[in-house]
């Protein structure tokens, strides 16, 4: 099948060297500067689209950089593989498949080929199901064992089964529906689920066992263990099909862990799971939300995916941002990302953007299997502000790295407390400000002298209060958090990650460095266990399965 042409290596375009210069002749710009000499840059540098406004203009750039990341972008092809990835074209050519989240959240009426068949009438048939199960679910019709209402749904899922449903229904706090509360058992680690428990009655929890694989360890095991415990609760075996429903492309081994068919939501492999989020992945957002709040969670996605195909890339906001990204971590040595929610509900978008990010571009070859000539995927981290200031920005601000960083902050809070969201929207602006602006010796030695301090003392304190500033960040502005500019903002990510990938040329849409540790975790468990009594193919391995043996010997 035919995919757009890429031209392979980046870094040999004629637009990659002019890049590379135009960066040396930066050496010594100044953002401070450059708003002292354009009046208009906060005009010239931001925009807004799908209720969302990016303010980009403390960035180290000039119209020249826009300009010229823009035809690198063109050079790539970056038009063409916008159109393979809607039009379904295998552009996760490792797996030989298409990558069709977009087609999720696509209204009725659309087409959409993969393999000549059209989807679409089938994602309107699972979200007819989605519709019918939340509907049921909240009106008290679904009843658990002992015939009382479901209060409480448990979605046991890892990875995008897990961190975007989580991310989105706790952004939608406040649209949450009254009645059924969500939880999240995600890890392995028996405390998570102990915790949880405990919370818990077997008659009112509904489990959505949610892997698209339905091969997950960690998932399996905790669909096992809530198995046990419902049947320990007093459940039965004849009723565990009021209890456990599941969300995946691997039907028959749901069916084989005892829920019935008509209680499995299907997935598709056109679907990465990290963009899954959109599909019956959502389930438990739905059932926070209610069916209605999560279409309009789609139809803000598909605004962004409208966006993102027509906007010319100088004003288009995932380009933009990937342009950025490329900016940074292949001509200014930029190794991280950091993602700054100044929004206690949008506190686990970093957590979510970590995985989207990280598995779909950290990678180090091309899509034919040729090495990367430059830097991928950056290292994405960071966390809710005000608390994130108060710990790691120090490092931010006078650390030796250079990590531009995205701010995000809603105008309006859900809960006013006295004047608490004017303060939390004031930190955002200063941080990002203060990473731009700075201090200078001179304003250090001002500030020491003004305290009344001696020369000597001023001296000696200045280096360490001057902050060198010219530190780019971006600033996302959300009137209010809702459904669709939240399905916006998390499908402006979604793009951003593509776009940068179909630049480098690389495949954001595999995963094939999580497999080695997942083959491996069985022979080091055998190994724990003496089922397996060879040696561990390292010392530290084999040093550490025995350390581990001689406290549970006996
Ligand atoms: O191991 C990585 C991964 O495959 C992710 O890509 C995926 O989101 C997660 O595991 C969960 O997979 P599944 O939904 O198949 O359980």
């Amino acid at each position: 099948m035919a995919y757009y042409q890429h031209p392979l290596d980046v870094t040999a375009l004629p637009t990659w060297q002019a890049l590379q210069e135009h960066r040396a002749s930066l050496q010594s710009f100044s953002m401070r500067e450059a708003f002292n000499m354009d009046a208009q840059r906060f005009e010239h540098l931001s925009l807004s689209s799908c209720g969302l406004f990016l303010d980009y203009s403390k960035n180290l750039i000039t119209l020249e950089t826009r300009d010229l990341l823009v035809s690198l972008a063109k050079e790539c092809g970056l038009e063409q593989a916008i159109r393979a990835q809607f039009d379904g074209e295998p552009i996760n050519a490792s797996e030989a498949r298409p990558a069709l989240h977009t087609a999720l959240r696509r209204p009725i009426g659309d087409k959409v080929l993969v393999d000549g068949v059209d989807v679409m009438p089938e994602v309107q048939r699972v979200l007819h199901q989605m519709t019918e199960l939340v509907g049921r679910v909240h009106d008290g019709l679904w009843r658990g064992y002992s015939e009382k209402p479901i209060t409480d749904v448990v979605n046991i899922g890892i990875g995008g089964s897990f961190l975007g449903p989580q991310l989105v229904s706790e952004a939608l706090l406040p649209f949450a529906q009254r009645g059924v509360r969500c939880h999240y058992l995600a890890n392995i680690d028996g405390s998570s689920f102990h915790e949880l428990a405990a919370k818990l009655r077997a008659e009112t929890t509904l489990f959505i066992v949610s892997s698209k694989s339905f091969s997950t360890l960690e998932t399996l095991k905790n669909a096992q263990a809530a198995r046990s415990w419902y049947l320990a609760q007093g459940g039965s075996e004849a009723e565990l099909y009021r209890h456990f429903i599941a969300v995946s492309s691997n039907t028959r081994a749901a069916v084989a862990f005892g829920i019935h068919e008509e209680n499995i939501f299907p997935m598709w492999d056109w679907v990465g799971g990290r963009y899954s989020l959109w599909s019956a992945i959502g389930l438990p957002i739905a059932m926070s939300i209610g069916m209605s709040n999560f279409k309009e969670l789609l139809s803000g996605a598909y605004s962004m995916d409208e966006h993102f195909q027509s906007a010319p890339f100088e004003q288009n906001m995932p380009v933009l941002l990937a342009l950025l990204g490329i900016w940074y971590g292949n001509f200014w040595g930029a190794q991280s990302q950091a993602i700054l929610p100044y929004d206690h509900y949008l506190r686990n978008i970093t957590k979510h953007l970590q995985q989207l990010d990280m598995e779909s571009n950290g990678k180090s070859v091309l899509q034919d299997g040729r090495p990367v000539q430059c830097a991928t995927g950056p290292v994405i981290w960071g966390g809710v502000g005000c608390n994130g200031q108060h710990a790691y920005h120090q490092l931010l601000h006078q650390g030796t790295q250079l990590i531009p960083a995205d701010f995000i902050v809603p105008v309006v809070s859900y809960n006013p407390v006295a004047d608490h969201h004017q303060w939390l929207y004031a930190n955002c602006l200063s941080q990002s400000q203060a990473l731009m602006l700075g201090k200078t010796r001179e304003e250090a030695e001002a500030e020491l002298h003004a305290q009344g301090l001696d020369e000597a003392e001023v001296q000696r304190l200045a280096p360490h209060k001057v902050i060198p500033g010219n530190r780019p960040s971006n600033t996302l502005v959300l009137e209010r958090i809702s459904p669709r500019r939240l399905g916006a903002l998390v499908a402006m990510y979604e793009h951003k990650v593509f776009a940068q990938s179909a630049i480098w040329g690389i495949n954001a849409f595999d995963q094939w460095g999580v497999e080695l540790g997942k083959e491996l975790g069985k022979s080091v468990y055998s190994r724990m266990v003496g089922d397996e009594t060879s040696a561990a193919e390292d010392g530290s391995t084999q040093g550490l399965v025995e350390f581990f043996r001689g406290r549970h010997r006996g």
